[in-house]
């Protein structure tokens, strides 16, 4: 950094000895603030968690990475990163000579990415509590193995009701082998050959926040109660209210837009407006609907547990009390008091124990937990199973049992996927739908991902057939730990072993899309492209050298020097290895698939057995991303013009599997590729989605508010409220609801007029009250100047204060006014994002130390490696100044749907809309790209909404 800082100088000085015009006098303080900001050195990983590290650098460190802009920008609550040099689009690269411009934006980026590694890994130390038993061995150690370095865990054993228990090794020490470590489990069990039962379906899911912290509702935690002053429940304030008052997208014709139906015969004539994101698609919504389906369920079977409870509409705040609705402002509102819902599954809620540490007592778990009924792995598990029921609806092709049925559909190309038939084990609701083995809120982009990962698990298959017919003798890098040292040809290999080897390969191409596609467009700029990469690929690997030495200060200076990572803490090998499938473990000599050192060598679960945080569930609550009309479009006739106008509402279920048989899955891939999602922000929630109706419900109305119902899921799960999960996971705290208003905008500019409106409805929705200094109300951060933060949170004692600390956590994220440039989502989402994502990485042998031939045959890692067969195919030019591979979706569309190659063309990251020109550096602007001049949504300049939304 010092040699970097130096260069910088000298480049400088240079550009004035050249008599170009000498860089500004804040080009020149930025350098001094380099200069001083190497002086000062590398901050340490926090010692505990009320000193974390915020996002928020020194003056220094500010102005040297971003100059003046990002100095601006440091009395805010959001983190600075994303006002350096090079983190936005053009307008952050500085105007200087090119030389020095390359070397402040270099700066400006590995800025961003240092501070982010300073959040992950303080992420990794401060946010990891696990629900299953293991909390106390984290705090305490074992055996004199302190916590975070523990690897194994008697609370993952194998209980004696599972099937497996005796293979594992029954009451003895439990290790799995044979057939259980070949490839992926349906139920997850043996991803940790030593911990069989992690990640497996029921299995718990964890928290990111301290438990006291988890139910503010009801939580004993002086803390807690402090902070809400008895003013919350689990209707309170009342969900329907807040949904109906600060997530409505508000229309400007209702009659074109029809309650979200659109108009008769999907007349091109219908309209409801959505706040539109310029840089990302519907696919990208469909996508992420698509994952979670993998990660998490709190659902079984489509259904919660049996009891049944209302879902608000009956009160709001005057003069800070709950005071019922009367029925005209039930009206005026449109909310339904006679709405129910099945209750959420607890799977615990007996007492927690407790220990203490240093004279301080810690709750073993949260006061009451949930089951993942999903396996938590990335596993594909939506499309191949996750338990004994889920299973049954997973087809083989009889033809090939190394395939996935898929059967011809008249007047469409290609295969598509059978429907549930009356055998298949189903609810009522799914009748008609395609068998998938995850069928609930079945929609038509689902049934396009499903569909499209079918066709590709086969096409898989055909490619290994076709290498094994060339070649049946060679070897094909597939091993069987009964026999490991047995060469398998290509022609010994059975269709169960090819089915279990392209799931795997299915499973990794889907984390990958996920990690280096779908992402870096969610996250629209250069640190999250260089990040996601580096996640994929381990971060000292990322290619860029500044970086790369950046990051290996924070090592040396935290961690020391050891170069072995067996022999270095947990903490260094997460920076030599990366997460990624590179990972440590994945490319050792003499490799013996029998051991566990080998197997299971390359996982790094931090002393806490990896499953999803409840607050992770919550900040996927993405329902807004949804329009209510899709533009369907139909490929043969014109791609440019948008032929009807569907409703979401009836392309779901069934009707779902209609459609996509109807029109074809190349269709829907142009409609879905071509539109933007919602953004997610504030009144902007789809209208269908306040009133879907659900045929499980046996209730007055059938009816159900699902964005109402996120509110009310997270109480139930026991997510703290926003102010604080923001402060449990390092964010900086807001201290009312003025913070939600972006000062930087002019007076009189719309959005922050917008923004002014909402404040005023969060007042009246949320309350305010007089506060009481003398109540501590957290203990996860401090003041500046070190004394605990209180009720008043800086005003003064007894003075009216907004209730910000009861802000539910959905609506403070859609709330953040300001956002890092091409952030889809917001900051706090993001930071959970930061931790989990990495972990899931981290923890799955498929994505380190077991990502080899043995499992995956030798053609499955180069298929994952090059995204498809033969050689890795270069994007044409340098998108965003990379040079890079066709990207791994992409190649998948072309491979499945040949009919989408023209429209592909073009098209570099398939998240993004498809029509929309990229520009030079990370533009959000809604412009034509050449060829699409005349596709219906630019015509309409209302259609343009985003840039200035998104800052
Ligand atoms: C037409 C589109 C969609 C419909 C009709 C729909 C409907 C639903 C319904 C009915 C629930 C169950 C609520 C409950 O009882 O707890 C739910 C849960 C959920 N949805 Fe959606 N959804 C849609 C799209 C999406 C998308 C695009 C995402 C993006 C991530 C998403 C994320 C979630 C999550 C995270 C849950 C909670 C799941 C859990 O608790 O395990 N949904 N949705």
């Amino acid at each position: 950094m010092k040699a970097f800082g130096i260069a910088l100088l000298a480049a400088s000085l240079a550009l004035a000895a050249d008599g170009q015009p000498s860089p500004q006098k804040q080009e020149a303080d930025a350098v001094k603030a380099c200069a001083d900001a190497v002086l000062a050195g590398f901050r340490k990983i926090a010692p505990t968690r009320d000193v974390r590290f915020e996002g928020k650098v020194s003056e220094a460190n500010a102005l040297c990475r971003g100059g003046d802009r990002a100095m601006q920008f440091r009395d805010t609550p959001w983190v600075d990163w994303s006002n350096y040099w090079g983190t936005g689009d053009d307008s952050s690269l500085p105007k200087l000579a090119p030389v020095v411009s390359k070397a402040v934006t270099a700066r400006g980026v590995a800025g961003a990415l240092i501070d982010l590694e300073f959040q992950r890994v303080e992420l990794i130390k401060f946010n990891l509590f696990d629900n299953s038993g293991t909390y106390e061995q984290f705090i305490n150690g074992h055996d004199g193995t302190p916590g975070p370095a523990l690897k194994v865990w008697p609370e993952m054993r194998l209980k004696p009701d599972n099937p497996a228990f005796s293979q594992v090794g029954g009451d003895g020490p439990q290790e799995c082998k044979g057939s259980l470590i070949r490839g992926r489990t349906t139920t997850g069990i043996c991803n940790d050959v030593l911990n069989p039962a992690m990640g497996s379906s029921g299995t718990l899911f964890a928290r990111n926040v301290e438990f006291e912290s988890a139910f503010p509702e009801s939580s004993p935690a002086v803390f807690t109660r402090n902070r809400h002053g008895g003013r919350l429940a689990l209707l309170q304030p009342d969900p329907q209210v807040i949904s109906r008052r600060l997530l409505t997208r508000i229309q400007s014709d209702p009659a074109a837009c029809g309650n979200g139906f659109g108009l008769p015969g999907n007349s091109v004539s219908a309209n409801c407006d959505y706040k539109k994101a310029s840089f990302f698609n519907v696919l990208a919504a469909y996508w992420i609907q698509f994952m979670t389906h993998d990660w998490f369920s709190h659902m079984e079977e489509g259904h919660n547990a049996t009891e049944m409870m209302k879902t608000g509409c009956d009160s709001q705040l005057v003069n800070g009390l709950p005071t019922p609705l009367t029925p005209d402002q039930v009206k005026e509102l449109g909310c339904r008091p006679d709405d129910q819902i099945d209750k959420g599954y607890v799977a615990d809620d007996s007492a927690p124990g407790t220990f203490t540490k240093d004279g301080h007592q810690y709750l073993t778990r949260a006061p009451k937990v949930m089951a993942n009924k999903n396996t938590a792995w990335w596993d594909a598990s939506q499309i191949y199973g996750y338990d004994d029921t889920s299973v049954r609806r997973v087809k083989r092709d009889p033809k090939d049992p190394a395939k996935l049925l898929l059967e011809p559909v008249a007047g469409q190309n290609g295969g598509y996927l059978p429907v549930l038939t009356a055998d298949d084990p189903k609810n009522p609701q799914w009748a008609g739908q395609e068998s998938a083995a995850f069928p609930d809120n079945w929609t038509v982009g689902l049934s396009f991902l499903h569909n499209l990962f079918t066709r590709e698990h086969n096409s898989f298959v055909d490619e290994f057939r076709r290498v094994a017919a060339k070649t049946p003798n060679a070897d094909c890098g597939l091993r069987n730990p009964a026999n490991p040292k047995k060469v398998i040809r290509y022609k010994d290999v059975t269709p169960d072993d090819l089915f279990a080897a392209a799931r795997l390969v299915v499973a990794a191409e889907i984390a990958k899309i996920h990690t280096t596609e779908w992402t870096p467009q969610l996250l629209y700029g250069e640190p999250l492209y260089k990040g996601m990469n580096g996640n994929w690929n381990g971060l000292l690997g990322t290619g860029d050298p500044d970086v790369s030495k950046a990051l290996s200060n924070i090592i040396v200076s935290n961690f020391g020097k050891s170069k072995d990572a067996t022999k270095a803490t947990q903490w260094y090998s997460v920076f030599a290895s990366g997460p990624g499938i590179f990972g440590i473990g994945s490319k050792v000599h003499g490799y013996d698939i029998t051991k566990p050192e080998y197997t299971n060598g390359g996982v790094n679960h931090f002393g806490s057995p990896f499953n999803f945080p409840e607050e992770f569930v919550s900040v996927y609550r993405l329902h807004p991303l949804m329009p209510d009309l899709l533009e369907y479009r139909d490929l043969k006739k014109d791609p440019n013009k948008i032929a009807e106008k569907v409703a979401v509402i009836n392309t779901f279920e069934a009707r779902a599997t209609d459609a996509m048989r109807t029109r074809g899955m190349a269709n829907w891939g142009l409609t879905l590729g071509r539109q933007r999602l919602g953004l997610l922000q504030l009144h902007n929630s789809p209208v269908f989605m306040q009133s879907l109706k659900l045929p499980r419900l046996d209730t007055k109305t059938g009816q159900v508010d699902i964005l109402a119902l996120d509110i009310i899921r997270d109480r139930e799960h026991g997510v703290p409220r926003f102010n604080e999960f923001r402060r449990q996971y390092g964010l900086r705290q807001l201290t009312s609801f003025d913070d939600f208003i972006d000062h930087s905008l002019p007076a009189a500019s719309p959005d922050r007029r917008e923004q002014e409106e909402t404040v005023k409805t969060m007042r009246e929705v949320y309350g305010q009250h007089a506060c009481d200094a003398s109540k501590i109300i957290t203990d996860a951060q401090r003041n500046a100047d070190n004394s605990p933060i209180n009720d008043c949170l800086g005003h003064p004692n007894g003075s009216m204060v907004d209730n910000i600390e009861d802000v539910d956590t959905v609506v403070g994220y859609l709330a953040e006014p300001v956002r890092p440039h091409g952030f889809a989502i917001s900051e706090t989402q993001f930071v959970v994002f930061i931790l989990n994502a990495s972990r899931r990485l981290f923890s799955d042998r498929f994505f380190t130390s077991s990502f080899r031939p043995e499992f995956y045959t030798t053609l499955g890692i180069d298929w994952v490696n090059n995204n498809g067969p033969g050689p890795v195919m270069m994007e044409k030019g340098a998108p965003n100044g990379h040079k890079q591979p066709v990207l791994p979706m992409k190649r998948v569309l072309m491979r499945n749907i040949p009919e989408l190659q023209p429209e592909l063309d073009s098209v570099v990251n398939a998240f993004d809309p498809w029509a929309r020109d990229r520009g030079e550096y990370y533009t959000l602007e809604w412009k034509p790209r050449h060829g699409a001049e005349a596709d219906d949504t630019f015509k309409s300049p209302a259609a343009t909404t985003t840039a200035a939304a998104i800052k």
